[in-house]
């Protein structure tokens, strides 16, 4: 295996710090990628951090120094949707969502259209790639992904030639496809092959049902007084972290005033401010892949966990499914 040309920096450290010092107890970090997280709550006064990836490579990389912490710092390799199995009763859960740069540095890993590589794109390492979805999926599906999870307009289009194209073993060929589908890009705009990579990296990693069912487990994994702070990048993610903090913090409102009371349970969160908190100048200088980060935080109550559909934290859903 190569080695990443430059560790990861961490996104919104500070601020995710400062609004949740201060810090005790035991947290899980259930997005380790390079322990940036991780080693800042234990800096800042965390018992124990329990640090989740579903990337061995973050173990791999975390190998030189985690032993600083002895016992303080338990790794495990699984997903965050399943996070209430690996730690309760919980001090606090924060999610960063997304990639390391780790991952999209290395060709191998086949997540970027900059670097010719095996069209891979699996966090885990296991199970099937994106390979295997551009070159086995009905023509009609493929299309859905894209237009779903990359908000692609000509995802038709790209669809239609990908399935014409293939067998597509890398990265490039699969950028020069979705090249020839769209117009040259304006000075300033993103690579024609943005959109059609980040809808097959969700759909392969299943990140959008890994978020939805990560925040439920969050809330059955937190102590009472226990924060959740999550970090996303883009607006659909944000866009669930919002609504499930809102639904489950009793603040979505009534929409029609004329309608029947609904009927409201005790919230199981309370919300640290209502806007969500983003980089500073300073920050922004210094690391430009922060500009559409987005950080929220909220307080667990002493009510009962529940559940929110899908449907209702505004997550594209495909057709058929709930
Ligand atoms: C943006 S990086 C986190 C960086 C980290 N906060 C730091 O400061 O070094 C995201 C990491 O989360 C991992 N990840 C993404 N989705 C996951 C999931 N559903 N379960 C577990 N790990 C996940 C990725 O493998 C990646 O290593």
């Amino acid at each position: 295996m190569s080695s990443p040309d430059q560790p990861h920096i961490s996104v919104l450290l500070r601020p995710l710090i400062n609004a949740v010092a201060p810090v005790s107890g035991v947290w899980l970090d259930g997005t380790f990628g390079a322990g940036g997280y991780s080693r800042a709550l234990l800096e800042a006064g965390a018992d124990k951090v329990i640090g989740v990836d579903r990337d061995p490579l973050a173990f791999e990389m975390a190998a030189p120094w985690a032993h600083e912490y002895g016992d303080r710092l338990e790794l495990v390799e699984g997903t965050f949707s399943r996070l209430d199995e690996y730690g309760s009763g919980l001090a606090g859960v924060v999610l960063d969502l997304g990639v390391s740069s780790m991952q999209l540095d290395l060709a191998e890993r086949g997540f970027s259209f900059m670097r010719d590589g095996p069209l891979d794109m699996r966090m885990s390492q296991s199970g099937p790639s994106a390979a295997d979805l551009v070159n086995t999926a009905e023509e009609v599906d493929l299309a859905e992904i894209i237009y779903l999870y990359g908000e692609e307009r000509a995802s038709r289009r790209i669809a239609r030639a990908i399935v014409n194209a293939r067998p597509i073993e890398t990265t490039l060929q699969l950028a020069r496809i979705v090249e020839s589908c769209l117009p040259r890009p304006k000075p300033g705009q993103s690579h024609p092959a943005t959109r059609t990579f980040q809808a097959l990296r969700i759909a392969v990693n299943d990140e959008y049902g890994e978020l939805a069912e990560g925040l439920m487990a969050a809330e059955r994994a937190l102590a009472p007084g226990g924060q959740l702070a999550v970090v996303t990048f883009h607006s659909v993610e944000d866009r669930m972290v919002k609504r499930f903090l809102q639904a489950r913090s009793g603040s979505t409102g009534n929409a029609n005033r004329y309608a029947p009371e609904l009927h409201r349970e005790t919230p199981a969160f309370e919300l640290k401010s209502r806007k969500a908190i983003g980089p500073d100048d300073q920050e922004l200088a210094e690391n430009p892949r922060s500009r559409s980060a987005k950080l929220r935080v909220a307080v667990r109550t002493d009510a009962p966990s529940g559940e929110v559909e899908r449907s209702a934290l505004g997550m594209p859903l495909r057709k058929g499914e709930k």
